[in-house]
């Protein structure tokens, strides 16, 4: 019979007990924690959003004076608070003019992608997404604003890794606790953007 590993099954109940819709809200949680990623007041996009767990924490950490904008191309499962945003849309389609309120103080992705089970297929398409994350970020993020990002660990991210640091003074990989041991997942943590002039 079919079982959650162990790891999976923790975050799962964690998840539940404390009113979030996915047990990735803990990874987030991790990276938040360890680098001090979201303060009062940020304005902050969530790509890749649904069901809506990193907006739910990240809505608390940046306040009423802050806001979360989300973007998925499935719906929320989350209860909109004055701070939060979502826009229901495929991110590879966003442009320029999805943005004209201001720049971002941070742009965070956990977009992943629906999963062939052909691994080389997966691994292509999750990167298009990171991809269309940075470039987004780099597109709407203040001077000194901060990215965060999901990579599947393989052949591009030693290129991706190098082609993020030049337009961010600092670039770090992480894997959160929450990620069971036989996923690829990292994530990358950039901060401090440089505008190419
Ligand atoms: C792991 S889930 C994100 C979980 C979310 N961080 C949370 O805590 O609730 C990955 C999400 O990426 C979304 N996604 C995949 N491809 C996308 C695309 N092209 N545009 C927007 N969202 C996409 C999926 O619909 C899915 O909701």
């Amino acid at each position: 019979m079919y079982r959650k590993d162990n790891k999976t099954e923790h975050y799962t109940v964690k998840a539940n007990r404390e009113g979030y819709p996915a047990r990735s809200v803990y990874k987030l949680k991790d990276i938040d924690e360890k680098y001090r990623f979201f303060k009062k007041g940020d304005r902050v996009l969530d790509l890749g959003a649904a069901p809506g767990s990193w907006m739910q924490y990240i809505a608390t950490k940046v306040g009423e004076k802050g806001f979360v904008q989300g973007v998925d191309i499935k719906d929320v499962e989350i209860e909109m608070k004055p701070n939060m945003r979502f826009l229901k849309k495929d991110m590879r389609e966003l442009t320029s003019t999805h943005f004209t309120r201001g720049k971002y103080d941070a742009v965070v992705s956990d977009a992943a992608p629906f999963t062939s089970g052909v691994p080389s297929l997966d691994a292509g398409r999750s990167f298009e997404l990171t991809s269309k994350a940075f470039e987004i970020a780099c597109s709407i993020l203040k001077p000194k604003g901060s990215f965060l990002t999901k990579l599947f660990d393989g052949e591009y991210t030693g290129d991706f890794h190098r082609e993020i640091q030049k337009s961010f003074s600092s670039v770090k990989r992480y894997r959160p606790r929450a990620i069971t041991k036989q996923s690829r997942e990292i994530y990358i943590i950039a901060r401090n953007f440089t505008p190419k002039t």
